[in-house]
């Protein structure tokens, strides 16, 4: 393998550890420039459609794009559908995981209006960008990328195949497609939002001149604290520990009636030595305003059996105009359809003018 574009073997990606610190440093910066001047940043985020959305979506991300989107931030969200084939063999029923995370964006307040939603195997012209994109990673940085690694190994002695070996580069192309600076993303996507980076910096410096035409965007790391499924792991739906947004009344008290708990009835939060305990109480006071500590204090020696009707009662309360709003929208087969055709369109347009000029500066136009 020859070395990367610009720079030695080994030094080129950067380490996890250094973006995540680069990125907690930079958050404080980027948080005052988005008060001062939203119409600087231009934000994309997203997810692939592999099942609804939890309650870890919701208080991990999806509340900061709703709060994004209501500053005057341009926000548009891919649902990635072509990355559900990364770590799996079938696709499944795409089209209706896709309605459903559509339908969740919606319900809980992200509005078509001010938000671009698409999904991304509508927009050729995004995948196009792969072929200049790919020339400009090398396999062994490729290699290198601990997601990649982790979600390889998840895969359950799976052969790495070639779409999951570059799916950072697509990725790459969905943020750039638009040339979003701002990605809003957990800690796991760091090494995608480095790969991003460094290929924005590559093809300025191989065909842009002395204008770069790519941004270098910046990851906005999540501050919201990692809500934990009901056995206590992260919330995830492939671990069968999480609740849906959409779930029904009964489903989500069962689920957390269900939630383990440890042996002591006096109720702390002490997320180190009690991490579910801790877990049910940081939900408890996210659902009502308060501290996970004052929900404790106010359960004191009264037992989980206690903190788990107050969260009940709390999540219901807490989650009932989403659901009210979601049954409405799912009501009508028409809505997700006419988001996303809007949305789709959209994103055509901005690909379409992006690859134009991407191929104009790498002197491909006639
Ligand atoms: N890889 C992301 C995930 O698994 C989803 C995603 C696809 C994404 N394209 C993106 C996230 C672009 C941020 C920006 O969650």
């Amino acid at each position: 393998m020859t070395s990367a574009p610009d720079g030695p073997p080994g030094a080129a990606l950067g380490s996890l550890e250094l973006a995540a610190l680069r990125a907690r440093q930079r958050a404080q910066q980027i948080e005052e420039e988005l008060a001062r001047d939203p119409s600087r940043f231009r934000v994309l985020t997203g997810e692939r459609p592999t099942g609804p959305l939890h309650l870890g979506h919701l208080f991990g991300t999806v509340e900061n794009r709703v709060r994004l989107q209501r500053s005057g931030v341009d926000t548009l969200l891919v649902v990635a559908d072509y990355q559900v084939i990364t770590d799996r063999d079938v696709a499944g029923d795409v089209r209706g995981a896709v309605r459903e995370v559509v339908l969740d964006y919606l319900a809980a307040g992200l509005d078509p209006e001010l938000t671009t939603i698409f999904t991304h195997s509508a927009v050729p012209a995004l995948h196009q960008l792969l072929l200049p994109f790919l020339s400009l990673v090398t396999v062994a940085e490729l290699d290198r990328n601990p997601t990649v690694k982790a979600e390889l190994a998840a895969t359950g002695g799976r052969a790495l195949t070639g779409l999951l070996l570059t799916y950072p580069v697509h990725q790459a192309a969905d943020i750039l497609f638009c040339r979003a600076n701002l990605v809003p993303v957990g800690r796991d996507q760091l090494p995608h939002l480095e790969t991003t980076r460094t290929i924005a910096r590559r093809f300025n410096q191989r065909y842009a001149g002395a204008e770069p035409f790519f941004p270098e965007p910046d990851a906005l790391l999540s501050t919201a604290p990692v809500v934990l499924g009901t056995d206590g792991a992260k919330m995830s739906k492939s671990a069968g520990n999480a609740i849906a947004l959409g779930a029904d009344t009964d489903t989500t008290v069962r689920a957390i009636r269900s939630a383990r708990t440890d042996g002591d009835r006096h109720i702390t939060y002490e997320p180190q030595r009690r991490p579910e305990v801790a877990n049910l109480l940081l939900l408890t006071g996210l659902c009502t305003g308060r501290t996970p500590q004052e929900v404790a204090e106010d359960i004191g020696g009264r037992g989980a059996g206690v903190l788990k009707s107050l969260l009940a009662d709390a999540l219901l309360d807490y989650l009932a105009p989403l659901r009210a709003r979601r049954a409405e929208l799912a009501a009508d087969p028409q809505v997700v359809h006419d988001v996303l055709t809007r949305g789709n369109a959209r994103a055509n347009e901005l690909a379409d003018e992006t690859i134009r000029e991407v191929r104009r500066l790498m002197r491909m136009l006639l």
